[in-house]
């Protein structure tokens, strides 16, 4: 499905009229089992043992996000059996071409048909009945651990694409290759395995699980999942890129030539980082990092301040300064700085990346802050 020239609402009407947006939570569950037992377990507890308690996970074409939840319910278990120095810090994503799809994802109310699949035990932990009785809303820790944006999948060359390369050590793309024209497949495909981080998999269901659309990673098959695995060592995620290429061996493909989609948007990225991390707001942030890291808050609060000198309107500054200042203590001033970034903000799409430690959509970022927000709201 590509973007046309017909008005955001009109695109939006035919978006939700032409999508198949059929989801649950827990769908297929011997295909959830083994990607829990044979993927996320031994790649935590690797994780644990090497003390990298952050995990990444992108559920791309998420539809109203019963699929993101339910990674982010896995994974949050399987976290509380593999403590790390520090904790876990989980960076959850999804995505679907459809505004009402993320809008309800959002909202995570659900009726009784997408929770048919969960088992009771996880749906008492985690959801709360509605006053009327008819649907449920998730609460707690998953729900504010999984941010959503609006994205299509086919837009890769329009700079738009939400995940820089290696990102990511998970990316679940299920149900949604099925729907593209094969070219659209074939370069959307490359992205995705572009954004799975070194030794990170990327799993489809399995009528999609075909080689050909991800040459660079390897397929193994586990039970009732085929899942890629990105290689580990030297090869990094960009480099991958561009000496795999978009790939054309489908015989019935004739479009893209090899890496032509594949320059673009590592290019594409390239230059987003160039230009919301010029010099010396860049160093200073990560001066910032090096000086919080080492447990000298006063000094990256300093640093942080410097940069906002040189850039007052640095919305991922006053985000830092905003998250430093909470931990600190300091409440009043970092929600003073959380305002200043959620404003400056507003000009800018969902799917821009800021350097904010990470590189984060703004999307993300928005909401983050409107979550922190909220919740200083509420403790008074
Ligand atoms: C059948 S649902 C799959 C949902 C979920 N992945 C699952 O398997 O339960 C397919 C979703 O893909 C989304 N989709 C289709 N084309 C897309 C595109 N070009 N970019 C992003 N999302 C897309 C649709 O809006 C829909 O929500």
């Amino acid at each position: 499905m590509r973007s046309a020239p017909l008005g955001e609402e009109c695109w939006q009407a035919a978006i939700a009229q032409l999508t198949v947006r059929e989801t649950s939570f827990f769908r297929h569950r011997d295909w959830l089992r083994a990607l829990r037992d044979r993927v996320l377990l031994p790649a935590m507890r690797e994780k644990a043992r090497l003390d990298n308690g952050s995990i990444a996970v992108w559920s791309a074409g998420c539809a109203s996000g019963e699929e993101a939840y339910t990674l982010a319910i896995l994974i949050g278990d399987l976290a509380e059996s593999l403590p790390v120095p520090g904790g876990w810090r989980f960076d959850f994503f999804g995505s679907d071409i459809c505004a009402a799809a993320v809008a309800q994802a959002r909202a995570a109310r659900y009726r009784e048909w997408s929770l048919r699949e969960m088992p009771p035990e996880v749906r008492r932990r985690h959801l709360v009945p509605d006053a009327d009785g008819r649907s449920w809303e998730l609460r707690g820790p998953v729900r504010d651990r999984v941010a959503f944006v609006r994205h299509n999948l086919v837009d890769i060359d329009a700079g738009t694409w939400p995940a820089a390369p290696g990102q990511f050590d998970l990316v679940v793309c299920r149900n949604v290759l099925m729907y593209l024209h094969l070219r659209a497949r074939t370069r959307v495909a490359t992205g995705l395995a572009a954004a799975v981080a070194p030794g990170g998999w990327l799993v489809t269901s399995p009528a999609e699980a075909t080689p050909a659309l991800f040459p660079a990673l390897a397929r193994h098959s586990f039970d009732a999942l085929l899942a890629f695995q990105a290689p580990t060592g030297p090869d990094r995620a960009g480099q991958r890129y561009r000496q795999h290429g978009a790939p054309t061996d489908i015989s019935d493909d004739p479009g893209t030539p090899r890496g032509a989609a594949a320059i673009p948007l590592v290019a594409a990225l390239a230059a987003k980082r160039v230009q919301t991390a010029a010099p010396p707001v860049d160093a200073l942030l990560e001066a910032a990092s090096d000086r919080e890291l080492a447990g000298d808050h006063c000094t990256a609060v300093e640093l942080l301040r410097q940069a906002l000198s040189a850039q007052p309107e640095a919305p991922e500054v006053h985000f830092r300064l905003g998250s430093l200042l909470h931990r600190l203590g300091r409440g009043a001033q970092a929600r003073r700085h959380d305002r200043l970034a959620l404003l400056g903000l507003t000009e800018l799409r969902d799917d821009c990346l800021l350097r904010a430690g990470l590189e984060v959509p703004v999307g993300r970022l928005r909401l983050a802050l409107q979550q922190r927000l909220a919740r200083a709201l509420s403790d008074g």
